[in-house]
């Protein structure tokens, strides 16, 4: 047989077995176009995750085949369904407080120092970048009440962005369980969260300094100034490396002298003639200093 048709086999045999037939073409096919919307990488070995996400879309939409369901995603009336395939192969996973000596560096290094210029009306704005369903955006809001219990009443923003409209959906209703909140600090949870049924929910003063927006990091970027601190955790992991040293690039201008970036436990934030310095475990200080 030539190479050319074993390659042919390959690609229409099934990849997955299960209820629709799922081929190498059809994993290609829908890791490229993932690639394309969101520069996230599917490895072969994920198929099986990949085929059980999906089959439930193929289900959901009567569509038979994954066939079907490529044609739908290549077709001008797939948007919809394109944004649904990305929020369905997403990993949202995310906890408050989540490697917690990032809050405690920023409390200490960042707020702390700058409490009183924002009391006297500073800016301070800080970037989550693929906030997930909040959790760590209102984790920055609590660190930050915490040392500045007025901060409402100052000019005081947290951007909280992801390209899954779910999980912003769910950032900005601020809704979690017990369980979700169990990592949050006692006296923190006490001041700044209140009951809501068997939930918690963020309270005013929090989530009057959180603006969720949808918004893919692969895109343009609308924000104009600076801030003073991105947190882009566990995100660019996903990323191939030519794409996360091109993130890491485009982050590091955004931010004010002396301004920090704190990045996932295994990510490092490297990129040719990057000025950024180590300043802590998986946390990059600016240069200068923030004032
Ligand atoms: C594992 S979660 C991390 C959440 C949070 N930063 C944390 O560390 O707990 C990764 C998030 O990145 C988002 N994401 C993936 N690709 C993205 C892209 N191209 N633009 C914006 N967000 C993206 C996903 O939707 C997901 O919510």
């Amino acid at each position: 047989m030539s190479q050319a048709l074993a390659r042919k086999d390959d690609a229409q045999a099934d990849l997955v077995r299960g209820e629709f037939p799922f081929t190498g073409a059809d994993f290609r096919a829908i890791a490229e176009l993932l690639y394309a919307m969101a520069g996230i990488t599917l490895p072969e070995h994920k198929a099986t995750l990949v085929y059980s996400r999906l089959a439930k879309r193929v289900r959901a939409l009567r569509l038979g085949s994954f066939q079907a369901y490529r044609a739908l995603l290549d077709s001008p009336e797939g948007e919809d369904e394109r944004m649904n395939m990305l929020a369905a192969l997403t990993t949202n996973v995310t906890r408050f407080f989540r490697e917690p000596h990032h809050f405690d560096h920023l409390r200490d290094h960042v707020i702390a120092p700058l409490a009183d210029a924002v009391r006297a009306g500073r800016r301070l704005r800080v970037w989550s970048a693929g906030c997930s369903s909040g959790q760590e955006p209102y984790s920055i809001a609590l660190t930050i009440l915490g040392v500045i219990p007025e901060a409402a009443r100052l000019d005081v923003r947290i951007l909280a962005t992801d390209i899954d409209p779910n999980v912003v959906a769910t950032a900005r209703q601020g809704v979690y369980s017990d369980e979700q909140v169990e990592p949050v600090p006692a006296d923190l949870r006490q001041r700044f969260m209140e009951r809501r049924g068997s939930d918690w929910a963020v309270g005013a003063a929090a989530r009057s300094l959180v603006v969720a927006n949808q918004l893919n990091l692969m895109g343009d970027w609308p924000m104009k100034g600076r801030f003073d601190v991105i947190f882009c955790r566990n995100v660019v992991i996903y990323f191939d490396e030519s794409t996360q040293a091109r993130m890491w690039s485009r982050f590091e201008p955004l931010l004010n002298p002396g301004g920090r970036l704190y990045v996932g436990h295994s990510e490092r934030a490297a990129h040719p003639g990057s000025a950024l310095v180590s300043d802590g475990l998986t946390a990059y200080r600016a240069p200068g200093v923030l004032a």
